[in-house]
């Protein structure tokens, strides 16, 4: 029997009822059964100072470095700011990125998804595409999970609640599972 993979959701909002945590919630509904997710918390994670980096990581920074690096795969819930990746989420990825050989990030599959208003997430989504070229990882191409009047499909506390995106989350989640098998030719 195939081994279960293991994968880590990170949000890119810290707000409690964050549509974008909602959207690694409903991951959590919607996963294959070889597919086991963890969310990561990030909220102490402190923004990237080489000067502490060179003092020792915080600790907040040892854990989710580590979860990153042991992870088969992650999902990234990812929400748009100012037409870009919002910054806790892009500082997580800082942080990892700079263990020695990017061995962290360096070729590890990825899957992305987003809510937000008209827009869907979309224009940081692409930012956060381009951010894997450097990093050398691999992003699932499709479905684009881009979940736009994100008012309209949540309930007030940030639970997914329109059943055509999560269809949307099941295929994603299936796919994540067939590439990361590709890319780990198993
Ligand atoms: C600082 C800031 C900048 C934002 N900029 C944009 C933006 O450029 N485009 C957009 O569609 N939404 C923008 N928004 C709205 C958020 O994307 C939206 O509130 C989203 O639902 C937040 O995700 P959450 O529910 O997971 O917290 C911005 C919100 C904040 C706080």
């Amino acid at each position: 029997m195939r081994a279960e993979l293991n994968v880590l959701g990170i949000s890119g909002s810290l707000r409690k009822k964050s549509t974008n945590t909602g959207l690694l919630r409903a991951a959590l509904q919607l996963a294959p059964a070889d597919l086991k997710i963890e969310i990561a918390d990030i909220a102490e994670v402190p923004l990237y100072n080489a000067d502490i980096a060179t003092q020792g990581k915080p600790p907040a920074v040892e854990r989710i470095v580590a979860k990153i690096a042991a992870a088969d795969a992650l999902v990234l819930a990812c929400p748009e700011y100012n037409y870009s990746i919002a910054p806790a989420l892009k500082n997580v990825l800082d942080w990892a990125s700079r263990e020695p050989g990017n061995k962290a990030l360096d070729g590890k599959p990825v899957a992305i998804l987003g809510a937000g208003g008209r827009m869907a997430s979309s224009r940081a989504q692409y930012h956060l595409r381009q951010v894997f070229v450097f990093l050398d990882m691999h992003p699932l191409n499709k479905p684009e999970v881009m979940i736009g009047e994100a008012a309209d499909r949540f309930d007030s506390d940030g639970n997914l609640t329109d059943e055509r995106s999560r269809e949307l989350i099941r295929d994603l989640l299936q796919n994540l599972v067939i590439w990361t098998r590709q890319l780990n030719k198993d």
